[in-house]
């Protein structure tokens, strides 16, 4: 749970990085149309949610700053008997004003009167510059070009960038119940299945927990498809004596998880799929290692780019010298993508790799990032020995940076080829 005081203190945050004589808004996520009239499950916008904790859509934070004044307004959906008879019961302005610790709440059909009044000599206007065209309308027609426009979401990224007790303890119980979808899936009797069939699983397991949706979609990919990167078809055949990638990882009152395992569909890896295995393991164990404050994931990449080269050469993927081949970017072909993210209320959070100056900035303690290190062998790869191709293997976890070093918050998830064929084969 995080405190109707956390969040004020978030908002405080933010107010404290806003210039003087500005305002800064900030919209709830807008609905999307899947098709005529119905819509995409409603998912609140991260960084509204960040400072306010509200789900409603409509409703809209304003911050106004004068010398080193703060008031903070809120915006929510008026209370309407015959629209929540058909979209659910609104919070309204009274019980707004209750439980939000904010200056003012008014209902949002206000907006553009009170936005107009507070932008009065106000200098500077922070909103998120990725807002849909028609908010974005609305707030140049009354600021013109006597404001100076900033992107809010840039002093939002670098908040959401170290994660509080409350936060980590809502990573945690998210990975716990992931663990328990992956091991779900791990011992399932899953041959001849259909991808989909065992994404629902591990999608029903999410449920009932308590976890009401994914934190993205779930990727559950048979042989060939898991060198796929995003592979989200997840309607082949789950076949006897191939591998299976699952990427996928539930989202807990609005926190992310996102792990990656690869099993095999009958409980049992090959000689060949142990080999491969194993080396991407070893190299995962070998970067959660270097996790420590002040260390850097670029470091993280080049070490992983250079264990892995290490290991396609002593498999027979990459001919040559590891010096040569890193330069000429030859590994890429088989593991093309970055070592991890940063992971909080998205599970590529929305937080920045890079400080004002174009510097990288080190791991600080609670940070939360992913390590995945993969290699995706393609079927039809003729450079690459025949036992491999059609195998892609990727190993996630999510890792804490710590005082000290790491936490791997997901260490309980089977994850050693003895652990998975055991699991497969328990009760
Ligand atoms: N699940 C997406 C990723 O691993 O980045
Ligand atoms: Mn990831
Ligand atoms: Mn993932």
């Amino acid at each position: 749970m995080i405190s109707e005081l956390e969040y004020k203190s978030r908002r405080d945050a933010l107010a404290k990085k806003l210039k003087s004589y500005s305002v800064g808004v900030m919209f709830s996520a807008t609905h999307k149309t899947r098709s005529n009239d119905t819509e995409y499950p409603y998912r609140q916008n991260s960084n509204f949610y960040y400072l306010t904790g509200f789900k409603e859509a409509n409703s809209c934070l304003m911050i106004v700053k004068k010398k080193s004044k703060v008031k903070t307004v809120l915006f929510v959906e008026k209370k309407d008997e015959t629209k929540e008879l058909w979209t659910g019961k609104r919070l309204g302005e009274v019980e707004a004003k209750k439980r939000f610790l904010v200056d003012e709440v008014y209902i949002v059909d206000e907006f553009e009167k009170k936005f107009k009044k507070y932008l009065e000599k106000k200098q500077t206007l922070y909103f998120d510059f990725k807002l849909d065209y028609s908010k974005v309308k609305t707030l140049k027609r009354y600021s013109k070009n006597l404001y100076t426009h900033k992107n809010i979401a840039l002093l939002l990224q670098e908040m959401r960038l170290i994660k509080s007790d409350s936060e980590i303890k809502l990573i945690k119980k998210a990975i716990t119940i992931t663990k328990d979808a992956h091991h779900k899936a791990i011992k399932f009797k899953k041959t001849d299945k259909k991808e989909y069939e065992l994404q629902a699983l591990i999608e029903h397991t999410f449920k009932t927990n308590g976890a009401y949706s994914d934190a993205y979609t779930s990727i559950v990919a048979c042989g060939n498809s898991a060198n796929t990167l995003h592979y989200v078809d997840n309607d082949k055949k789950l076949v006897d004596g191939e591998l299976i990638l699952i990427d996928a990882g539930c989202e807990y009152k609005y926190y992310a998880s996102d792990i990656t395992r690869t099993i095999p569909v009958n409980g049992k890896f090959s000689e060949a799929q142990i080999e491969l295995y194993n080396m991407v393991l070893d190299v995962q164990v070998q970067i959660i290692k270097m996790i420590k404050p002040h260390a850097k994931r670029s470091e993280l990449q080049k070490k992983s780019e250079e264990l892995l080269c290490d290991g396609m050469i002593k498999l027979g993927i990459l001919k040559g010298k590891r010096k040569k081949l890193l330069k000429k970017n030859a590994h890429k072909k088989y593991y093309p993508h970055g070592i991890g993210h940063w992971m909080g209320l998205d599970v590529h959070d929305e937080a920045p790799y890079k400080d004002k100056k174009e510097k990288e900035i080190p791991f600080m303690s609670g940070m939360v990032l992913t390590i995945e290190p993969a290699i995706y062998c393609d079927k039809d790869d003729k450079t690459i020995p025949k036992k491999y191709r059609g195998i892609g293997i990727r190993i996630e976890d999510d890792i804490l940076v710590t005082k000290n070093g790491f936490e791997n918050l997901s260490f309980e998830i089977a994850k050693s080829v003895e652990e998975v064929e055991k699991l497969y084969s328990s009760l």
